[in-house]
């Protein structure tokens, strides 16, 4: 099958980055990026490429290469089902807020009304690419939706679910660890995995290229999240250990991933994490356990979680605890706000529930994050729904010099590891601080002797 035109539905975190890879990787497919939000598709569009909706270190130079050339970005979303052959989703499946499984299923609404918009649309034969991270058997709903449109189009709907990291998205889409394929067994699903295969293979090896079928590829996609997670709770379990035996998790860390089974990737203690998608997918796991009756398999991963929520409260009970047990109307400066470095995203961030418990003590909250607006800080506060947006508005205050916002404080809470906050001038900011001047590092990043020389009070996560 020679494939010229592929779309996309939705223009965020994956579509819009994935997407440009594609385009840039492959000059002779025209590319559609489609969405429903106006605003998104206009600033994926805006002439100046730095105000493209979505930070990630190299993305806007490849947008502004591929942009118009072969790369479109629109809010027709009935044109492009029409006009391509392959069709990929990537839309959002947050967890459910509302009914059966509230606060632990996937939402499938989105991806339900892309299926039905395709199921309408579409008059010649179609590939489906789910590209959302969907539960396990999803692919059989969608199918069912396509399979009774009654006008004798055919659909073959692959699994490709996505393992770029928010930060990295560039580099991890240029040289993937894996791409993942997942089809029907049928000599129909067969050609359609090769069509795709074949899209990827203007980049990637084809012996990185695993094809699957489709199960085991929406499965697959769970499990390497959770495991991933379970790392860092793991490693954050061992944090708290360290600190009351004087051993230090970064030593540790180290230690036992020079093992090469372990592995030394993904061990750094921290805050907690955060991202829109470890938490959610591994309640979905949960449920999708707890729905098969298989409640020791979901309560094992359900502790991944557990531990994860208690590594962000016990950080801001140590901030209280250390400050005499008060943070009543002291200035507490967070630096970072997002979940992780390199990105504008904050979905889940550590930074908004440890802000949230410091303001229940009444703290008053100073932000300065390198890539998060003032804006944005207040409305994760707001969506939390603990007070009104007047008492966050009192609380909190976003600063855009790192400086101001370390001004006065009595501590200093390090909630992203963002590299510039390595290289401050730390001793004109413990000049600026109340003392004894607090700091509370969440990520590690700082030196403690250093620190200590300059007369911080230091804490760090585990030693
Ligand atoms: P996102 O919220 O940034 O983007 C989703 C977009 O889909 C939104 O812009 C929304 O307006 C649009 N949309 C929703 N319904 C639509 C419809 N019916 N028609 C057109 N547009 C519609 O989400 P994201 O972070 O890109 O994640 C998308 C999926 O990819 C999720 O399933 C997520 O779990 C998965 N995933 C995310 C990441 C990541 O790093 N963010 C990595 C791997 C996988
Ligand atoms: C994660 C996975 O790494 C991707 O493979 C996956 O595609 C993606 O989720 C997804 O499905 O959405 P992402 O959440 O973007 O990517 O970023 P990570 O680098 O995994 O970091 C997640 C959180 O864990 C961050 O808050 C980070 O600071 C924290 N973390 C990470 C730690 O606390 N310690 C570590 O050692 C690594």
């Amino acid at each position: 099958m020679n494939i010229t035109k592929i779309c996309c539905i939705g223009a965020g975190y994956v579509g819009g980055p994935t997407m440009a890879i594609i385009a840039q990787k492959c000059p002779q497919i025209e590319v559609t990026v489609v969405d429903l939000n106006e605003e998104r598709i206009a600033a994926w569009n805006d002439e100046d490429v730095d105000n493209i909706p979505i930070y990630e270190p190299g993305l806007s130079e490849i947008v502004k290469e591929v942009r118009g050339r072969n790369l479109f970005f629109s809010t027709n979303v009935e044109k492009a089902i029409d006009e391509t052959q392959i069709i990929f989703i990537s839309v959002n499946t947050p967890t459910k807020t509302y009914g059966k499984g509230k606060g632990m299923a996937a939402d499938l609404k989105f991806i339900e009304l892309c299926a039905r918009q395709i199921a309408k649309i579409a008059k010649d034969d179609k590939i489906v690419v789910e590209k959302s991270t969907l539960p396990v058997r999803t692919a059989e709903a969608i199918k069912s939706i396509l399979d009774n449109t009654g006008n004798g189009v055919q659909f073959q709907i692959l699994s490709n679910p996505e393992f770029l990291a928010e930060g990295t998205a560039v580099q991890d889409l240029l040289n993937p660890d894996r791409i993942l394929i997942g089809g029907d067994t049928t000599e129909e699903g067969q050609k359609a995995i090769q069509a795709l295969v074949d899209v990827y293979a203007n980049w990637v090896p084809t012996d990185k290229i695993l094809t699957t079928n489709v199960w085991s590829s929406e499965l697959s996609k769970l499990t390497a999240n959770a495991f991933l997670a379970q790392r860092i709770s793991s490693v954050n379990a061992m944090s708290e250990l360290c600190e009351k035996t004087g051993a230090d998790v970064n030593e540790v860390a180290k230690a036992i991933g020079m093992d090469s089974r372990i592995g030394a990737k993904f061990l750094k203690a921290s805050v907690g994490f955060g991202g829109s998608c470890f938490q959610k997918d591994i309640l979905n796991l949960v449920y999708i356990a707890k729905s098969y009756g298989l409640h020791e398999v979901a309560d094992y991963w359900e502790q991944v979680i557990i531990m994860n929520d208690y590594q962000k409260r016990r950080f801001s009970n140590k901030i209280v605890q250390t400050l005499y047990n008060t943070v009543a109307d002291k200035k507490i400066a967070f630096l970072g706000w997002a979940f992780k470095k390199d990105t504008n995203d904050t979905r889940e961030s550590a930074a908004i529930y440890v802000a949230d418990d410091l303001i229940n003590e009444q703290a008053q909250i100073a932000v300065y994050d390198p890539k998060v607006s003032a804006k944005k800080v207040l409305a994760d506060l707001d969506y939390l729904e603990t007070r009104t947006t007047e008492k966050n508005n009192a609380c909190v205050t976003s600063f855009v010099d790192p400086y101001e916002a370390c001004a006065n404080a009595h501590a200093v809470a390090v909630l992203t590891e963002w590299d510039e906050f390595v290289q401050y001038n730390w001793q004109k900011i413990y000049h600026s601080m109340q003392k004894p001047a607090f700091v509370f590092d969440g990520r590690n990043i700082l030196d403690r002797a250093k620190m200590e020389e300059i007369g911080f009070v230091y804490q760090a996560i585990g030693s």
